[in-house]
């Protein structure tokens, strides 16, 4: 039975790359077969035609029969096939017109005429898998989503900022210990420069709450996702280089209720509905009251014990710590004009490779930058 793209009952990475891979098979092996005008102008036909062609039936099965939410996948695979099946008929033209009048010649100067083999002298194409999406991007989209679904939208800032929005304008007076809490890699000599004014990689993405009040009035409700630097050694859990996911909510009568709902709410959003979440007094310049919000224990389902023994996950406490946030201090407010008497909010930020490392259960946040595509394609 002569090959005709099969029909799809669902569209996961797996049967997408099966579906895929059988036809360059087909593909290869007819190809293969084209040995002269005739064969290859049949070839062509049944690949590429406009009519009942296998590209049709191709284009079929991945855009029109494929669900709504399959169909950007589906198009981005049917392109790179029909370019696939492009190639292979010009490479198959290409031989046919070229390398087998040469070959033949120089086979019958060999073997006596029709005894001679048939050989495929043309190159298997280059198979690319597809990609997928890196589990900290995956990770970030997913938390920036619990908070579009709450009617926030996304700002974005600069990597390499000034000391004004990086500490000043945040409420970390130039030489206050505050700054020492997130160490800063600094471009280097900018040192005639005001300090304010000097370069340097973002230590968080708070500075993002600075830029959207300063170009936005209130009401506001913006999350600010984003790449961030610090001078910490790697190891299991530090990384010179991670992600933060920021919001900020300003508004009339916004109250310390409002941020602990909303953020049980996308806790809950992110590690299933059990989850319990607990406020603990902290500090941020830029913000008063401010708390690190811990979950109960998603390892031991906060008892601190599992199996028997010491959850190693929280340390026994059945607690986890994982993002600041507070009720924007007013003297922020000071920085971006706005009247810290009329209006109130609150802030929060929250490290994304931790998010993913909990509930990827990874254990190693290097895995996330060495591109090892062993560990990258568990997440496809
Ligand atoms: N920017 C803080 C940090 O990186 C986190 C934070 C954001 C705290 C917003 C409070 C409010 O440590």
């Amino acid at each position: 039975m002569a090959y005709t793209a099969p029909k799809l009952t669902d569209y996961s990475e797996s049967t997408l790359n099966e579906f895929t891979a059988d036809l360059l098979k087909h593909l290869e092996a007819e190809a293969a077969k084209v040995d002269d005008e005739a064969t290859w102008k049949a070839f062509r036909d049944r690949w590429m035609g406009r009519n009942n062609s296998i590209r049709v039936q191709v284009k079929e099965i991945l855009l029109k029969a494929a669900p709504p939410a399959e169909k950007p996948r589906g198009g981005a695979l049917y392109n790179d096939i029909e370019s696939r099946i492009k190639d292979r008929v010009g490479r198959a033209e290409h031989s046919y017109k070229n390398v087998r009048p040469a070959l033949n010649e120089a086979l019958s100067s060999v073997f006596p005429a029709v005894t001679f083999p048939r050989l495929d002298i043309t190159l298997p194409g280059i198979r690319r898998p597809l990609g997928a999406e890196h589990p900290v991007i995956k990770t970030m989209n997913e938390i920036v989503s619990v908070f579009r679904n709450l009617g926030y939208s996304v700002e974005e800032g600069p990597e390499i900022e000034t000391d004004y929005y990086n500490f000043e304008a945040l409420n970390f007076p130039p030489n206050h210990p505050a700054r020492d809490t997130q160490d800063t890699l600094f471009i280097a000599n900018q040192e005639s420069k005001p300090l304010r004014d000097r370069l340097l990689l973002r230590t968080h993405t708070s500075p993002v709450q600075i830029r959207t009040m300063e170009k936005m009035r209130p009401p506001i409700r913006v999350v600010c996702p984003g790449k961030v630097h610090r001078n910490d050694a790697p190891d299991a859990t530090h990384s010179p280089i991670f992600h933060q996911v920021e919001g900020l909510a300003v508004d009339t009568n916004i109250t310390f209720c409002d941020l602990k709902g909303t953020l049980d709410h996308a806790m809950k959003a992110l590690f299933g509905s059990s989850v319990k979440t607990r406020f603990y007094p902290s500090y941020f310049p830029f913000t008063e009251p401010s708390a690190d919000v811990q979950i109960s224990c998603i390892f031991c389902g906060g008892t601190g014990y599992r199996d028997g023994s010491r959850c190693p996950n929280c340390k026994a406490s059945g607690w986890i710590e994982l993002l600041g946030c507070g009720m924007v201090d007013p003297n922020v407010y000071g920085f971006v004009d706005y009247d810290a008497r009329k209006v109130s909010g609150f802030a929060f930020g929250m490290g994304v490779e931790r998010i993913a490392i909990l509930k990827y259960g990874v254990d190693d946040i290097q895995l996330f930058f060495n591109g090892d595509v062993r560990f990258l394609e568990q997440f496809g």
